[in-house]
């Protein structure tokens, strides 16, 4: 794989290089809310501008493709004078350039083509530049247009913040022991398989939020209302593995009376939601972690949209007065971190979450990386 340092101005001065970029960052009322994905792409850019070449900037934001970067563009204006583009029109996109602003491609998801991997689409994007360069490692576990597609007709390679993820997150491969890998959140399917990779290398894998629960109820427990999965027969082999912690205790919230309470896991009744994790279980997280040299965190373990964030924050405290080598990703993972301003308490925090999850379970093959072999 080609990486960025080693293009210099003879290589770049005069050439249009198409970067892509995760801007898929939280907007609120027309604004950037968080900025985490942008100021890493920045040196990127920077180097970019400083070895005279011009820059078409692409990512996408959201699902389904009907949000604008509007407020990125909006955003990056701070740095450098930046237009958004919201057609492909090689002309047009030229004028821009020569007036020496930086070019954002509207969101990319607009347009069919980059779901689906079209390779027309694909083809028609690299048409409007010389080379292209990946930076955006949290959308490169997806085999999208912009990511697998455009790299099969320009000469490419990995941007700064694609190298540093990927040399730092390579460090759980062979890990320091002991191991500590720490999983909350949702997103089932990539959990799973990560925790299949992990189980060899780790010493004690701690569960939590919707995660746990699908465990909870593996293991007979009454879940009521809280998120799982319906199929959890599949969970059961775990359940033998002693790696595997379950926070002994939770918060609930009650649907019917509202009232709140903590109690022992396999206590939840029928109408009551999990929607934290309790003392005990943070306790013998920070047991845990007090022994490990390699820590490994992804996913919240409160229901962190309806505001039960406490037992991530505290999560958030013990890791980072750990002197472990620390990792750490995952949107709501990242937002706690910085609402208690400790980002520089961890080794790394990756701006990837399903991406940092896909790349440790598969041993990095991701399609955007192998793209650029
Ligand atoms: C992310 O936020 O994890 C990346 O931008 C990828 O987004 P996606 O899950 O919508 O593909």
């Amino acid at each position: 794989m080609k990486f960025i340092r080693q293009l210099k101005k003879k290589d770049l001065s005069g050439k249009t290089v198409l970067l892509r970029a995760d801007f898929n960052v939280p907007i609120k009322n027309g604004k950037v809310e968080e900025d985490y994905r942008i100021e890493h792409t920045l040196p990127t850019i920077n180097y970019l501008q400083k070895n005279g070449a011009r820059i078409i900037l692409m990512s996408h934001l959201g699902d389904d493709g009907s949000a604008t970067l509007a407020p990125v563009a909006k955003y990056l204006t701070k740095f450098f004078p930046t237009k958004l583009e919201k057609t492909l029109e090689k002309d047009k996109i030229s004028a821009i350039l020569a007036k020496n602003e930086v070019v954002l491609l509207e969101n990319l998801r607009g347009n069919d083509g980059e779901k689906k991997n079209d390779l027309v689409f694909a083809k028609k994007l690299a048409s409007l530049a010389d080379l292209y360069v990946n930076d955006a490692f949290a959308v490169c576990h997806r085999a999208h247009a912009s990511v697998v597609g455009v790299p099969k007709f320009l000469p490419s390679c990995a941007g700064f913040r694609l190298e540093k993820e990927i040399s730092n997150l390579a460090k759980v491969f062979k890990p320091k022991l002991p191991f500590v890998v720490i999983l909350g959140g949702i997103k089932f399917q990539t959990k799973i398989p990560l925790i299949k990779k992990l189980e060899k290398n780790a010493d004690k894998i701690f569960l939590g939020g919707a995660l746990a629960n699908s465990f909870y109820k593996a293991k007979g427990f009454e879940v009521g209302q809280s998120t799982a999965e319906d199929e959890v027969a599949y969970l059961k082999p775990f359940l033998k593995n002693k790696k595997l912690v379950l926070p002994v205790d939770v918060e609930v919230l009650n649907k019917k009376t509202n009232k709140k309470a903590f109690k022992k896991a396999e206590e939840v009744t029928k109408d009551e939601m999990i929607v934290d994790v309790g003392s005990e279980g943070l306790k013998a997280i920070a047991e845990g972690v007090k022994k490990a040299k390699t820590i490994l965190w992804n996913g919240p373990f409160g229901w962190f949209e309806l505001g039960y964030k406490k037992g991530t924050l505290e999560i958030a405290k013990i890791l980072a007065s750990s002197k472990a080598f620390s990792v750490v990703g995952g949107g709501d993972t990242l937002a706690s971190i910085k609402t208690l301003k400790l980002m520089d308490k961890f080794g790394f925090v990756s701006t990837g979450g399903g991406a940092m999850l896909d790349f440790i379970g598969s041993g990095g093959n991701l399609p955007g990386i192998k793209a650029l072999k």
